[in-house]
């Protein structure tokens, strides 16, 4: 018997499961799928999936590990002394914590760390953003979303019944165009855009939201850590911390964790566990969970040399690309080459694979079915000579994989 099934004899076992047929509203959908995923594909998986997983020698550009600490010691002691402590905790929702809570303790520690009052841990990234926009709006609620933002608050604008209005990607005037028509509302944007990499103009977008009297949003999933004094973020940075209502965000990005978070006011942080639905009907974070978060601020505070080389590596294959024809849009640690239709990036995706060369396909619904792209993840363990192989790769291949023709290549640089 395989190590990995459950022991259970076979005159024990019910009869298997799985194996009633759809009604065809379902069947519909699943062909569909099947038709837009699987079946233009060469090797029968989606695009996402390559033929290969990453070897030993492989430089694996995916992970969003940006300061690579998910395996620091401290960070794993925290957890295991929890584990090993056999005291038992309640599983339960969050709503029943008392203020002396570890989850409450990690609450003001990410508060003061991005120097706001007060903040609300989350199940993840996605939680955050949809309790808080199902808190915060409802169908009388203008709501202003960029373009680009995170799936996650469009998935809170349908949950709150608002109407959006999207702005063009990184266009203040535009936006403010947008307010004049429809009234204050809500800002949504991410402050570090999660599959170009570009960064929001926050200074121009936080001006307006103010002066409209808007309530502002900024999702700081990938930049929390990485960016601003001791990790604490672009808004930080751009010294907005007083100007911007609620900072949102995966912590399972520079965190290296499972869970997300909304930064926020005292007043706001005493109602949302009794309004938001994802706080009432799901339960909290663990102990270990909650143990390991903790100790992950103190060696992110800590990781002024981290994020340093986290700057050097990007700007280092930035450039690189850059040079090499690439029409690279990134600001920061992601990098994304587009390489359009779908079956250019597959070629691509490819041509790096069997050059040992790993990032993340990003296609349709990430991005519109035109600009798929593929995704480079950096962090500060990559070393120069990693870096320089992908861009010794990447020139090799560019014939290869048709860059030159690419409209992405295009836009930059056309070619007469
Ligand atoms: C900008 C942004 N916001 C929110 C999320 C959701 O975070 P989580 O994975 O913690 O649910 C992500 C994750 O991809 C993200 O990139």
């Amino acid at each position: 018997m395989d190590n990995n099934q459950l022991n259970i004899h076979d005159n024990q076992r019910p009869p298997c499961g799985g194996k009633l047929d759809f009604p065809e509203f379902l069947e519909k959908k699943l062909i569909e799928c099947d038709k837009e995923i699987f079946q233009p594909r060469k090797n029968g998986k989606p695009l996402v999936v390559g033929d290969r997983s990453p070897g030993p020698e492989a430089i694996v550009l995916q992970s969003n590990d940006y300061l690579n600490i998910s395996s620091h010691p401290d960070i794993r002691k925290a957890q295991l002394d929890i584990l090993q402590n056999k005291q038992s905790e309640p599983v339960m929702s969050a709503v029943f914590f008392h203020e002396d809570s570890p989850n409450h303790l990690f609450e003001q520690e990410m508060a003061q760390f991005a120097g706001f009052e007060n903040s609300i841990v989350c199940q993840s990234g996605w939680a955050a953003n949809v309790g808080l926009m199902q808190v915060i709006a409802d169908r009388t609620t203008p709501v202003y979303i960029d373009f680009f933002t995170h799936m996650s608050l469009w998935e809170g604008i349908k949950v709150s019944g608002a109407t959006p209005h999207s702005f063009r990607h990184n266009d203040p005037e535009h936006l403010e165009r947008l307010i004049r028509e429809h009234g204050q509302g809500i800002i949504l944007i991410d402050s570090l855009y999660s599959t170009i990499g570009d960064i929001a103009p926050l200074v121009d977008i936080i001006e307006i939201a103010n002066r409209y009297e808007c309530i502002s949003i900024v999702d700081e999933s990938h930049s929390l850590g990485t960016h601003g004094p001791h990790g604490s973020g672009l808004v930080a940075e751009s010294g907005l911390t007083d100007k911007v209502h609620f900072i949102t965000g995966s912590l399972a990005k520079a965190f290296a964790g499972r869970a997300g978070i909304i930064i926020c006011s005292n007043r706001f942080a005493k109602y949302y566990p009794y309004m938001a639905f994802p706080a009432i009907f799901s339960s909290a974070l663990l102990p270990h969970e909650i143990a390991g978060l903790r100790a992950t601020i103190k060696v992110i505070t800590e990781g002024d040399q981290r994020r340093e080389k986290l700057r050097e590596n990007a700007k280092f294959l930035r450039d690189g690309l850059d040079g090499l024809g690439y029409n690279i849009a990134s600001q920061s640690q992601i990098i994304a080459i587009e390489g359009g239709l779908e079956s250019d990036t597959e070629l691509l995706r490819d041509a790096l694979e069997t050059r040992n060369v790993f990032g993340s396909v990003f296609m349709t619904p990430a991005t519109p079915k035109t600009r798929s792209l593929m995704r480079f993840s950096l962090h500060s363990g990559l070393e120069k000579e990693a870096l320089q192989y992908v861009l010794e790769v990447c020139e090799e291949i560019r014939d290869e994989v048709g860059m030159w023709n690419w409209k992405s290549t295009k836009r930059k640089s056309p070619r007469s």
